[in-house]
């Protein structure tokens, strides 16, 4: 007999709690590069944040989060995708690759997706085929 093996649900979760997304961060290694330290910030950014997908591991709401999508968007020319991160357990089945995808079709057809990649992350949206701009500029913050 299979073991059974529960189904990742996307869904959107525009009420995340920081502290759900604080541990994500660390599970995924992303907070090596976000101020995941900063609960009160995480909440900023969660709250004032446009498009939140998230992946947990089974149907139900408080099934584990696995994987997030936080976007910045209008939903009519521009979609800034900040934060993709996958809980390092379960990276490599495409959680990453099915969370671009549910960005795309939220955003909507006339919506441009926008991202800066991780340098570890290069690899992933090389391999998923997602187009490179030659011409993006960027004033960055300093933390
Ligand atoms: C980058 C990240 C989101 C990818 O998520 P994932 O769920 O593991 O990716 P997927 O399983 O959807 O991978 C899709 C494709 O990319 C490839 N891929 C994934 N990670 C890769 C890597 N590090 N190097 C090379 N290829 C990679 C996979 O092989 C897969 O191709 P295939 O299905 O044709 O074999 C995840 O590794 C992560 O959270 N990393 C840490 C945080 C981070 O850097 N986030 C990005 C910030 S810009």
């Amino acid at each position: 007999m299979h073991a059974h093996i529960p189904e990742i649900t996307y869904t959107l979760e525009p009420n995340l709690s920081p502290q759900a997304f604080q541990q994500l961060l660390i599970a995924s290694t992303l907070a090596e590069r976000r101020p995941a330290h900063d609960l009160q910030r995480l909440d900023r950014m969660l709250r004032n944040a446009t498009l939140i997908i998230t992946a947990r591991n089974g149907p139900e709401p408080d099934a584990q989060l696995v994987g997030i999508a936080r976007s910045v968007t209008d939903f009519a020319y521009c979609c800034y995708l900040s934060d993709l991160a996958v809980h390092q357990a379960f990276q490599h089945r495409g959680i990453g690759r099915q969370l671009i995808h549910q960005t795309r079709l939220h955003a909507g057809p006339e919506t441009s997706v926008i991202l800066i990649a991780a340098p570890k992350a290069i690899p992933f949206y090389e391999a998923i085929g997602m187009p490179r701009h030659p011409a993006a500029f960027i004033y960055r913050t300093e933390s």
